[in-house]
Order: structure tokens, then sequence, then C-alpha cells
């Protein structure tokens, strides 16, 4: 969910309903916006924040104080009564909220018992109703009943709580779920993250875990749940206003498609320096030796960011010599994995926020481990909760189906295993130089890359109407045709399933015939051969292959339907180049089955709840 909150002198409304937008690819379920205009009023809407847009138009809101949220729906279904703010019985007090209470039945039932109804299936209706309880029970002010209320409640949360009787006041907490305060001039800003802020203002606060933001009279001050006053440390974040808008592109997934060859350099920036021999990653020092001497490394993330882990996998253990568990971060975290002390765990995240991730990097530094975080968005949960860490830099990323952080994951990801291969001297130097220099080249060969757009939209084109469709490769592209069949499921509901090439004839042959598309990706690396023995297989059937090749291949077009070229390079950078035709196709798919492409259904591009 996405929440934004303001209070100040510019139209309450504008900003909120902007802002909105913004964090909109946190959900999409439903949108509302709750107004301080003479008395206390909500307007909400199942569907998109434009919805909720026409439904306020004509309203003449007046007010400069104000909150709204977009749904991802948790806690009943998507529709006008489930969305955002909810109002507490007594209809004085009004929550936004962004996580899961655990412990929100046992607190309705008390609250039933004391002759609460309720008129949403929500978990901060109760939430807010709780906080109410609480206030009218105690002498104290409201603030003291949210944060009595906070050190009762079991999850996670960010919200923000509008009180009738206060109209010049907002008040804050979280735990769990993300929440930065933009400071204007004589304005305040709350937001999921930065991208609502920036407009605005490049002064945040990042609130932590366990505090409590009062806003009033131009003023803020944060409380801990324990009552101990906050010192609001100002930050300045670093975004352009440019980054977060669409730029000329149809949709933001193309522009960032599109932004690789820059944000993989943005990426080296200031870190890579190949002929000179330079690798710097001024994010990893106090535990440089201990990784480098890890007897062992565990990554946790989830979706595309595991994808990413895979390939991390496969690199380490052949530059850095290092043994690699890789692990979605859900199951890590509810199996009593074995962690020892000094192990290192690598958090692996674009957002920062995944709440499954973070659970897992808490895990493992209770157990004693060194966790690292890679992660896309600076001042994030993840990269806080890390002991150090190397940022991706890859500028924010919209679409809800990941692309160049994905890149950007791998690049950075490339440039720790070679650091550590080079320090442990599993890697001699020249090999080294090389790799460098090769990783340096690898922009200009993801532009080159981009140029089979046009080519690979044809392709789109014959295929945009299948009901499903394997991916396949060995080795380092074996992670990549996950990734390709994940892009493909996300955007345009196709069903895709990636399968390391050998494994496919122990299952998925069996559904190969004339209709079924098979892409194989196929470059010029060490199982080369071994892949052109499974398409053969795969045509023996009949089934129909798109295949990507490295450049000036001349066997493989001759055995399959379509073969899409790409710049050689060494095995392990392969997958930065081979995922580019990928990303493509199913955008192109996306886009021609008329698939919300930036905002797929049922998804959301950060999942704060587990
Ligand atoms: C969501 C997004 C995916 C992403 C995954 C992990 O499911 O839709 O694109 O890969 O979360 O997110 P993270 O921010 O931790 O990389």
């Amino acid at each position: 969910c996405g929440i934004v909150a303001y209070i100040g002198h510019q139209k309450a409304s504008d900003v909120i309903i902007k802002g909105l937008k913004r964090l909109e690819y946190r959900g999409y379920d439903s949108a509302g916006i709750a107004l301080m205009d003479g008395g206390l009023n909500v307007y909400k809407k199942k569907g998109k924040v434009s919805e909720l847009e026409d439904f306020i138009k004509g309203e003449d809101l007046k007010s400069t104080v104000g909150m709204g949220h977009t749904r991802w729906a948790t806690h009943g279904e998507p529709n006008d009564v489930n969305a955002h703010p909810h109002f507490s019985q007594s209809g004085n007090l009004a929550i936004i909220h962004n996580g899961i209470i655990e412990n929100y039945a046992a607190l309705k039932k008390d609250l039933e018992g004391k002759g609460y109804t309720f008129k949403s299936e929500t978990d901060s209706e109760v939430f807010i109703n709780f906080i109410e309880d609480i206030y009218n029970n105690n002498d104290g002010t409201l603030e003291e009943a949210v944060r009595l209320a906070l050190t009762k409640v079991v999850g996670a949360y960010a919200i923000v709580i509008l009180s009738k009787e206060k109209p010049n006041q907002l008040i804050a907490a979280r735990k769990g779920s993300p929440m930065v305060i933009g400071v204007g001039r004589n304005e305040f800003f709350i937001a999921s993250d930065a991208t609502p802020i920036v407009e605005y203002t490049n002064e945040v606060v990042y609130v932590n875990d366990y505090e409590i933001a009062v806003i009033k009279d131009s003023e803020l001050t944060i409380r801990d749940t324990k009552d101990v006053k906050m010192t609001p440390y100002i930050q300045k974040v670093d975004m352009e206003l440019e980054a977060i808008e669409k730029g000329g592109f149809e949709h933001f997934m193309l522009k960032e498609i599109f932004e690789q060859p820059k944000s993989i350099k943005d990426c080296f920036r200031g870190r890579l320096i190949a002929n000179n021999g330079q690798l710097v990653l001024g994010g990893i020092r106090e535990y440089a030796n201990a990784l480098t001497n890890a007897e062992r490394i565990v990554i946790v993330a989830c979706g595309t960011s595991w994808h990413a882990g895979l390939v991390a996998e496969y690199i380490f253990e052949e530059f850095c010599r290092i043994p690699v568990e890789v692990e979605y971060a859900s199951e890590f975290r509810y199996r009593n994995p074995i962690i020892r002390e000094g192990d290192i765990v690598i958090a692996i995240s674009q957002s920062g926020e995944t709440a499954d991730t973070l659970a897992a990097m808490e895990l493992a530094k209770s157990k004693g481990a060194i966790v690292l975080g890679v992660c896309n968005v600076v001042g994030s949960s993840i990269s806080r909760v890390s002991h150090e860490g190397v940022y991706t830099h890859a500028g924010p990323e919209i679409g809800v189906a990941s692309t160049k952080a994905f890149t950007a994951q791998l690049t950075v990801l490339t440039m720790i295993a070679l650091r550590v291969a080079h320090r442990k001297g599993t890697m001699a130097e020249q090999r080294y130089r090389s790799f460098l220099a090769e990783l340096e080249s690898i922009p200009a060969k993801v532009e080159k890359a981009l140029k089979t757009d046009d080519q690979v939209k044809k392709i789109a084109a014959l295929f945009k109407d299948s009901r499903n469709c394997l991916y396949l490769g060995r080795g380092y592209n074996f992670p990549v045709a996950l990734e390709g069949a994940l892009k493909l499921k996300e955007i345009s509901y196709i069903h895709a399933e990636g399968y390391p090439a050998a494994e496919m004839k122990h299952g998925p042959i069996a559904l190969i015939d004339e209709e079924m598309p098979v892409v194989v990706i196929a470059t010029r690396d060490s199982s080369y051969d071994k892949i052109v023995s499974n398409i053969q297989e795969v045509k023996a059937r009949k089934g129909k292959v798109i295949a990507i090749v490295s450049e000036g291949d001349s066997l493989i077009p001759g055995m399959v339907d379509h073969t899409i070229e790409v710049p050689g390079t060494h095995d392990a950078l392969m997958p930065m180049v081979a995922t580019i035709p990928l990303q493509l196709l199913s955008y192109h798919i996306a886009v021609m089955r008329n698939c919300n492409v930036d905002q797929p259904r049922n998804l959301a591009k950060s999942v704060t709840v587990e």
C-alpha cells in the first residue's frame, strides 16, 4: 500500500492525489483521501487513483490538511468500504494504514464486547477503534493514546491519523512498514517513500520503527513508543523529478528497460575504473575481510531479486570458490535454518522494504550472521538493517515488473564477487583485469541488445495469443530463463515456466507441441553444445523455438523458428545482456494483449506484508 499525508499551505487534495499516483505502484486496488474541511471528510473508491480523482472532481476542497491511501488488499476484498481511510466509531478519528495487524481478531472481539461495530473487514478499522477506545478511557492526549495502542498491537504498520478535534495536526507512526517525512517551508509531507515528496523538498526524515511523529503548528516532534523524545535527523534525498516520470515513453517499464545502459553505468560510477584495475566498494569496509574469508554465503531475496541471487551463486562459486546458498526469504525465515556466527548473509532487494526479506535478515542477525544489503532504494529499511551493503543506484523503478533493478543487482553482485576473488587470490590478476574491462563494456552491449526491439516486437505479435510458454537455459542462463518466464507471467498473464534446459526431459517436454513457444537462451558459452542438443529435442517434438544467440552464430538459426542475436560476453556476464530481449518480449506481448503493463493485476511493487 502507499500512504501520503500533507499539512501546510497548499491545497492538500492536489498534493495528495498527485502523491498517490506516484505511489500507485505500491498497490492499486482502491484509493481514498481524508481532508480536514470544516469537518473530517473521507472520499474513497475501489480501483485506481484516477477513479478517486474523478469521484472528487467538482467538490470544493480547500483544505490544507489531509491524507490519502492507495491499497493492495490483505484483509477484505478491494471495494469502496474496505478502502482507506477508515473512521473510528464516533467519526472523530480517521486512519490510513499500510501493513497488517496480526492480533486484530482478538482486539476486534474485545471491542465488540464493548459495543463497537465495524463497517469494513479490515484490520485497520479495528486499529483506529482500538486507539479511540484508549483515548476515551484515559485522560491523556491523542498522541498518548496512539502510543499506548502501539505497545499493544502486534504486526506491521505505517499509519497516519487525523482527528476532528485537532484540525491542524497529523499523527504518524511506523513499525515494519516504510515512512518518510518531507520537511518543507512551513509544510510537511508524509509518504511511504520519497517519490511524492521530491518535487516539493529534498529534505527528509526517515521515521524509524517504534517512532511516533506529531506535526502541529509547523513543528515536527518525534517520540518513541517508550515516550522518549527523539531528535529528527534531516537528510537530503538525491532524486531527480525526471527519474520518476515517463519521459516520453509509453510506459515506465519501457523507459526502465531502455535506461539500462545508463543505470548499469550509474552503478559503476566511482567504483569501477577498469584500465587502472580499480574496483572500490565503499559500502563494504569493516566486513570486507569477513566476506573474503567467509566459509559460506547465504543469499536471501524474493521475486526477481531472488533470480539475481541465483546468478550470484554461480558467480561467487566460480570466482571466489565460496559455497553459496540462495533462499527464498519467506522459506528461510520459517524453517529454522542453520546460521552460524560470522556467516555472511546477503539480502537483495530493489525496494529495500520487502517484509519477508527484512525478517530473514533480522533472523540471521539475531543468530550472529553478518548481513550485507544489495538495495536500490537509498535509506530503505533493508539498507538500514544491514551491517553494510552496496547500493545498486539504478534510480527509482516504477514499473511493477523489475527490469533495470535486476541488471543493476547483477552488476553489484558481480563487482562484489570480483573484489572478493581478487583479494582472496582465487582469480589471477590478468583474468581479474580482463573481467573488469569486460564488465565496463556491458552498457554498450546492453545498448546493442536493445536494438533488437523491432525484431522482438514482430516475434511478440506471432506469439501474443499463446497460452503457455517455456523458457530454457543452462548455467548462467538458467536464472535468465526463470526471470524471462516471470516477466511474461507478471505482465501478460500467460502461463510461463523457466527450466534448466536439461531438466526439460524430466517433465515439461510433455507439454511441447506445435503450439508451444519455447524460448531458449543459447548464447555461446561452455554449455553451448549441450543446449544445441536440447533445442533439437524441442524441434523433434515440433515446438516453436525462439532462440537468443550470440552474434554471428551460424548453427542455431538453421535449426529454430526465430533467432535474436545479442553481443557476446563472458559466460558470467551474459545474464545482463541476454535478459534484455526477454524483457522486451514480455513487454510487447503484454501491450498487444492490452494488459496494464506498469500495474499488472494483483501485484504490487513493494510487498511490505509477509
Ligand atoms: C514484488 C515485485 C517484484 C520483486 C519482488 C521483490 O513481488 O513485484 O518485482 O522482484 O517484490 O522485491 P524487492 O523490492 O525486495 O526486490
